[in-house]
């Protein structure tokens, strides 16, 4: 027997026991759902490959936990089961195949066509089974192995949504429904603001407050948190007379219980896709967090008629969302140098999707996160994306770490002009010393003059400006506006016809008008970003008289300190610079300073943006408030005026929350706008 293979499994199940007690009993995961399917799968692969090393005990025997002894335990009439995961249409696909296989089998009449599905949302709580007698609510147990639960008839008594009595006049003398409590996103922001302004611990996710909530001995605590509860099961339903889920379902509502949004009853394949898709649009507006959708079959005779296998029933699947967070390995680290000559790590990554997309690669910023995280060539890493887009390092996993790896070294010459990289004492930040000799600065300096924000060149592309540089036909911004010079040469290259040519002249010419704040911040000066070339420009009002300033000068205006004052006094005194901005002067680029408000309505005031606004974009937003002389931050702060709100607003708006400062709906804002007649 290949001892890896021993060895591997060996370390899954001392991760995945430890993962178990983590989740299930301390209710503080180590590790993300997602994560924990992987390794689960790993191990199940392989005990499916070699049976004679299965242990009696491995997690895949059994449903996860395992009761704690500080609550009683009690049987499960009915156990309480997992449910299956799929990840694709085709294994949906797979799914409902198996199950039309089985019914058509046993049923020769042709039953198995039409088959009714029940979709539900996965919601991402703690199960949880309560027991009526006679219409009251008499007792409630968590899940616990599945066999056995643990008895939290204290805490869910506290859960407000909860029927304590059933409604209606029928009430059976035996009930137990089955359901999810959880904490809505919006208590969860809340109650975790709160925690973070006392400087208490901050739960992970709502799914772990939810569950940390109802596992507490002191049911106080417990009804101090915004629990709520939805059914999704009736226990026996056919003997209460009932045929369907969704009928089930419709009595549970008629008793009291609240449902959870978004169910249906499909019977396609293709229905069900739609079904999966619109939910998963729909997930960023819904109150509670999910994790996927739950399809069922709808009619109960058929579901008892597929029954289980081991720990998952034959009629349920869970289609769940793509993972927000994978694991990868890392392959190598590459070196990226910017246009100030900032050499970047970022880490390779064998791709993996996460959230629905691949990631390849992932920046590292700077040589002590290299350290922070510990990363090294051939570890595998978790991958997630932050509350935006760009995906980060979550952790590194030192039990995947294979043997004899170095540690990440700073390359002494820059990978591009081999220039030496410097990394100053103060900063984690290297740098290339090649200066005006390293095309990859150039390159990056010309993409950064020609982008949106700056002097918005449509056309000239990330590709191009590489290409370009490297065929000599640009050297620096300026060069730019000669190109209509080159037309030959320039159809000479890969992909270029006379139309995208004519565009791209066009885009040129037209960029000529611009502003002196977006002709600041295209110039790439060193500490100069927006927000400090709109204050420059409204200083001087003048490009000759920003260009004399001396650092004193530049220290009067409100968002330059003294090292910029120092950076912007070099980039003028430079001769390359001072050629490159009389060039296109030269070149007819020309300068205006819009008036500002006189009214200047913000003066003073810093505002923060957050959440997607749906008349505005944030970019828009922002021209406007500092129109009236706000200062748009990208962090909330005790000082900060306002903070605007849009959908799916995360931990800035929590931040807002528990500082206290201002929070505005769009809808306020657009008010505010129009009163100064900046909206529409
Ligand atoms: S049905 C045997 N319906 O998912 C049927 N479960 O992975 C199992 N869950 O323990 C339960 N939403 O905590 C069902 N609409 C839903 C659900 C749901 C969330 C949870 C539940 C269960 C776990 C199984």
């Amino acid at each position: 027997m290949d001892n890896a293979i021993v060895e591997r499994m060996r370390t899954l199940l001392a991760l995945l026991r430890a993962h178990n007690h983590a989740y299930y009993v301390a209710d503080d995961p180590s590790i993300s759902d997602f994560e924990y399917d992987q390794l689960f799968a790993q191990l199940l692969a392989l005990e499916a490959e070699h049976p004679q090393l299965t242990q009696a005990d491995s997690p895949t025997q059994r449903v996860g936990g395992k009761a704690i002894d500080a609550f009683s335990q009690v049987a499960h009439q009915v156990p309480m089961l997992s449910l299956g995961n799929v990840f694709s249409e085709a294994e949906l696909a797979a799914f409902i195949e198996r199950i039309e296989q089985r019914i058509l089998h046993a049923n020769s009449n042709n039953l198995g066509n039409g088959i009714a599905y029940h979709v539900e949302l996965k919601l991402d709580g703690l199960a949880v089974a309560l027991h009526y007698n006679h219409g009251k609510l008499v007792r409630a147990l968590t899940r616990g192995d599945g066999a056995v639960g643990e008895d939290i008839t204290h805490t869910v008594m506290t859960v407000r949504n909860i029927p304590k009595l059933l409604l209606g006049e029928n009430v059976p003398a035996q009930l137990e429904v089955r359901g999810e409590v959880l904490m809505p996103k919006k208590g969860f922001a809340k109650m975790n603001a709160a925690l973070a302004a006392t400087g208490s611990k901050t739960f992970a996710n709502p799914r772990n407050a939810a569950a940390g909530s109802l596992r507490q001995l002191d049911a106080n605590v417990a009804a101090k948190r915004p629990l709520a509860f939805y059914a999704y099961a009736l226990v026996d339903a056919l003997a209460h007379n009932l045929t369907t889920q969704s009928q089930s379902i419709d009595y549970l509502a008629s008793k009291g219980f609240d449902i959870a949004p978004c169910r249906s009853v499909q019977t396609s394949l293709q229905a069900l896709q739609q079904a999966y898709q619109g939910i998963l649009a729909e997930r960023p507006a819904l109150p509670m967090e999910i994790d996927g959708v739950v399809i069922k079959v709808d009619d109960l005779r058929l579901q008892d008629q597929l029954g289980f296998i081991s720990r998952e029933p034959r009629w349920a699947v869970a289609y769940k969302f793509p993972a927000e967070k994978a694991l990868t390995v890392v392959d190598g680290i590459d070196w990226q140098v910017g246009r100030t000559g900032m050499v970047t790590p970022v880490a390779r990554l064998q791709p993996v999707s996460v959230g629905g997309v691949t990631v390849s690669n992932v920046t590292l910023h700077n040589m002590d996160e290299i350290a922070r995280l510990d990363i090294r060539i051939g570890d595998t890493v978790s991958v997630y994306r932050a509350g935006d887009v760009i995906p980060k390092i979550e952790k590194t996993w030192p039990e995947f770490r294979p043997a004899a790896t170095l540690p990440v070294r700073l390359p002494s010459h820059c990978p591009v002009c081999a220039s030496a990289v410097e990394l100053a004492e103060a900063e984690a930040q290297a740098r290339c010393t090649g200066g005006l000799q390293c095309r990859a600065q150039i390159v990056e300096a010309i993409r950064h003059f020609v982008s949106r924000k700056a002097m918005d060149i449509d056309g000239l592309g990330e590709r191009w400006v590489e290409a370009l540089v490297q065929q000599k036909l640009i050297a620096s911004a300026a060069d730019i506006y000669s190109l209509h010079t080159q037309q030959a040469a320039l159809l000479g290259l890969e992909k270029m016809g006379d139309k995208s040519l004519a565009n791209l002249l066009q885009a040129i010419d037209n960029s000529k008008k611009t502003t002196l704040a977006k002709f600041l911040y295209a110039l790439g000066i060193r500490g100069v970003g927006e927000s400090t070339a709109q204050s420059l420009a409204q200083h001087f009002k003048s490009l000759p008289l920003l260009r004399e300033a001396t650092q004193e000068e530049l220290l009067r205006v409100a968002d330059v300190g003294e090292v910029s004052a120092m950076w912007i006094v070099d980039y003028f005194a430079k001769p390359f610079y001072s050629r490159m901005i009389d060039a296109l002067l030269a070149a007819g680029v020309e300068l205006a300073v819009p008036e500002v408000l006189a009214e200047q309505a913000l003066a003073g005031q810093s505002w923060v943006l957050t959440g997607t606004l749906s008349q505005l974009s944030r970019e828009q937003a922002a021209e406007r408030l500092q129109t009236l002389g706000a200062k748009v931050s990208g962090s909330v702060s005790a000082k900060t005026s306002v903070v605007v709100v849009g959908d799916n607003a995360g931990s800035k708006l929590a931040k807002a929350q528990a500082l206290n400062i201002p929070q505005w709906t769009e809808a306020q804002l657009l008010a505010l706008l129009e009163t100064h007649q900046l909206y529409p």
